[in-house]
């Protein structure tokens, strides 16, 4: 469970890199042949924009029977600007006029000029000279005379190309930041994981300085129960002859309530070192309550203890019955040891919507800032022969029964701890 968010980011980051990544890919697709369709609309246009008004112009000047060569002219006095060449071929691919004089004449059998002039409609492509130039190549059917003729136009492309050479740098320039992305993101990602690694590192430091922490207090709580029970029982067993029966019989209540310490301690540390098993059933908290107090009667009697519960009678909870009997029992020790003679204690029990809420109150010792912050942590104690597990194993429950416990307390005037559970709930 302790790993599942930095793997989650790293999908989420891992996805909206792939999701960025295919975005930019197809905007950048888009963009570059948009460009591409821009550009071969604009030559298309500027080409018949200009072989119109040379049709016009080729009609003048053959009514006039001018026969001096106009697109020469048109070239060299730059009237139209990235014209390469202008031709004008019959429709047997004859050279009639050209831009360079000394092509006139010449056959030029073209598949474009012959598809021009069948279909009577102007025929386009991009083409490369002899000079290597890449032009957009015109064949547009002219009428001259009664005669029907093609007019190639070749127009430089260098300007549109610097339109197409922008939108390659356009999309250059996205591959480059999704790149840039994706290389932050695999270290961001390494450094997640580094860290994560090393928290999980930590908390097995921290895990076995706790067992180490566990150790130390188990050697020391077993060695000194276990050095009374070893020395009792030696002593018994020399006294065997001897007529110390009342002695003996003190002797063996010492031996007798060491080892039951000995017992609670093995017993608390098996419950808070086992995982939790929850168990809900439907109990009534009268009978709860009366059972924790029967178990603690001789030590509430001896105190002369004031012990108030105020619950609806018949109140019915549905939880883990023994797991809460613990919890309480645990707490109610702690007031116990607490509280003077003629001390109260005081247990609330109810329910509010869906959540079961309990309280419990004495006017004990209390506890300073620093106990209360330490109070649930294992081992902590300020008993000489309290083992510090009470609290702890009181917290784990209560976690495990889905609820929470705050503590309220001040020196010298009293405790109060506060439990939220929830009335019937779905354990993880
Ligand atoms: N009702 C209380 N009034 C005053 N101090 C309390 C109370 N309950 C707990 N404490 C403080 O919190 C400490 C931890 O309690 P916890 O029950 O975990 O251990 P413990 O009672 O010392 O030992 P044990 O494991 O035998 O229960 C106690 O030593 C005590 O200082
Ligand atoms: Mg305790």
């Amino acid at each position: 469970m302790r790993n599942t968010r930095p793997k989650g980011s790293r999908f989420y980051i891992i996805a909206v890199l792939a999701v960025a990544t295919v975005i930019t890919a197809i905007s950048s697709t888009l963009t570059y042949k948009n460009s591409i369709k821009a550009a071969e609309d604009s030559m298309k246009l500027q080409s018949l924009g200009i072989a119109v008004s040379l049709e016009a112009l080729l009609k003048d000047s053959y009514e006039l029977k001018n026969r001096k060569n106009i697109f020469k002219d048109i070239i060299t006095e730059g009237k139209w600007e990235g014209i390469a060449f202008i031709a004008l071929y019959d429709k047997k691919g004859k050279t009639l006029l050209h831009s360079n004089e000394n092509l006139i004449g010449r056959e030029l059998p073209d598949e474009f000029i012959k598809a021009a002039a069948e279909t009577g409609r102007p025929v386009n492509r991009y083409a490369v000279l002899g000079t290597d130039e890449r032009v957009f190549m015109l064949d547009f059917p002219v009428h001259i005379k009664n005669t029907e003729n093609i007019l190639r136009l070749a127009l430089r492309t260098y300007p549109v190309e610097g339109v197409i050479r922008q939108a390659r740098l356009q999309v250059l320039g996205m591959a480059v930041v999704i790149g840039i992305l994706w290389v932050i993101g695999y270290f961001f990602i390494r450094a997640s994981h580094r860290a994560e690694e090393l928290k999980t590192k930590m908390a097995e430091r921290e895990r076995l300085a706790e067992i180490g922490e566990m150790a130390s207090v188990l050697a020391h709580e077993i060695r000194n129960p276990l050095g009374s029970i070893k020395g009792f029982a030696q002593y018994l067993k020399e006294q065997q002859n001897k007529r110390a029966v009342e002695q003996q019989r003190d002797y063996l209540n010492i031996i007798v309530s060491e080892s039951n310490r000995l017992e609670t301690l093995t017993d608390d540390l098996l419950t808070y070192a086992k995982p939790v098993e929850i168990k809900q059933e439907e109990f009534n908290m009268d009978e709860l309550l009366d059972e924790i107090f029967k178990t603690r009667r001789s030590d509430v009697d001896a105190k002369d203890i004031d012990m108030k519960v105020s619950t609806h009678s018949g109140l019915k909870l549905k939880s883990d019955r023994d797991k809460l009997k613990q919890v309480l029992m645990n707490l109610v020790n702690n007031s116990v040891e607490a509280v003077d003679s003629n001390g109260v204690i005081e247990i609330k029990a109810g329910t509010v919507g869906d959540k079961i809420n309990i309280l419990l109150k004495d006017n004990g010792c209390g506890m300073d800032k620093e106990t209360i912050q330490q109070a649930f942590k294992p081992f902590f104690t300020t008993k000489t022969k309290g083992t510090g597990l009470g609290l702890a194993i009181v917290d784990k429950l209560v976690k495990a029964l889905g609820g929470k416990i705050e503590i309220e307390s001040e020196p010298q005037k009293g405790t109060v701890f506060k439990i939220e559970l929830p009335n019937s709930f779905v354990p993880d």
